[in-house]
């Protein structure tokens, strides 16, 4: 089976009541743990590339590691470009071989994020690739974008039906108070799901998009802080918010600081319980069966898509 783009996917899990995961890869290990979970409980994926990985692992490696996994699985796997930050990173990822990407105008003025939006869909639509735009602000860092909680708006419903017609979009990710990273809440988690039903309202039928989303498991966060780590106040979206979310227009669920998360706990563990080892496959076969367990879960308790592939 070839790449696929992501909508057939979005289709059946918006009908169905699930979302399909999105997670995050930037080497071998974390392809193998996320598709081998995905393969043992039979579910499609999304693996997605930011220019952080692209520029770390380089784009044809990571195009090669999806390719297999590909080839190993059987699986229905779209590759996806996360957080593209301009015209030319969507267009090099949709040349060298993506099937979906990420153009990312949530931090412009509104005209300018259609007209940026626009014409990425423009070109991918003519090379058979999806678009994910954004409208409103998480707060966090990633590679590319650092949004203070200051900086940070919900969507604004009246904006979205005007945003998707103009743009031709696929599908809409939105700011409902999430935020990326692993301190996404100082106080109780909260978010806006009266935003996201009026969002669901104005695009019947539409595919929204929830980043953010990693639950921060404790479990991992007390193995690091037991390991050497420091990392008070970590707190990430609760499960079952994520599952609600699933069970409602949400159609793509983004995760990557619970596999980093998982892998991390899973080698300072490892190099204190070993100290004297330094083969490096002895501790990062772990940490990839850490991320396996990890996805496995995610897969049937939280987003609900095992069994849809
Ligand atoms: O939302 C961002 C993802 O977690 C990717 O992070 O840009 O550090 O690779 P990165
Ligand atoms: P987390 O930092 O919550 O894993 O979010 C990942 C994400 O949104 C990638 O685009
Ligand atoms: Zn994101």
């Amino acid at each position: 089976m070839p790449l696929v783009t992501t909508t057939e996917m979005f289709k059946k899990a918006y009908e169905g009541g699930y979302a399909i995961g999105a997670f995050n890869v930037n080497n071998m290990e974390i392809v193998q743990g996320i598709t081998e979970a995905a393969k043992e409980v039979n579910a499609p994926l999304i693996l997605q590339v930011s220019s952080g990985a692209r520029k770390y692992a380089k784009h044809t490696y990571l195009v090669k590691l999806v390719e297999a996994a590909i080839e190993e699985t059987g699986l229905p796997i779209a590759l996806h470009l996360d957080h593209g930050d301009s015209f030319e990173l969507c267009k090099s990822c949709i040349d060298g071989g993506f099937t979906s990407v990420m153009i990312d105008g949530s931090h412009l003025p509104f005209e300018e994020n259609i007209k940026l939006t626009k014409q990425v869909v423009e070109y991918a639509h003519a090379h058979g690739v999806v678009v994910e735009g954004e409208l409103g602000r998480l707060a966090g860092i990633e590679d590319a974008v650092n949004v203070s909680e200051e900086d940070a708006a919900f969507t604004n419903p009246d904006e979205v039906e005007e945003f998707v017609s103009r743009t031709g979009v696929d599908s809409l990710a939105i700011a409902i108070g999430t935020s990326h990273g692993a301190y996404k809440f100082k106080g109780e988690a909260k978010l806006r799901f009266d935003i996201l039903e009026e969002i669901a309202r104005r695009l019947p039928g539409f595919p929204i998009v929830l980043h953010g989303a990693s639950s921060v498991i404790p479990e991992f966060v007390e193995k690091v802080n037991k390991y050497g780590g420091n990392m008070p106040g970590a707190k990430g979206v609760p499960e079952e918010m994520l599952r609600k979310a699933a069970q409602s227009a949400v159609c793509k669920i983004n995760i990557d600081s619970d596999l980093r998360l998982a892998m991390t706990a899973t080698i300072r563990e490892y190099f204190a319980l070993h100290p004297d080892h330094f083969d490096p496959r002895q501790y990062l076969g772990p940490a990839r069966e850490a991320i396996k367990e990890l996805v496995k879960h995610k897969l049937i308790n939280v987003l609900g898509c095992a069994g849809k592939a």
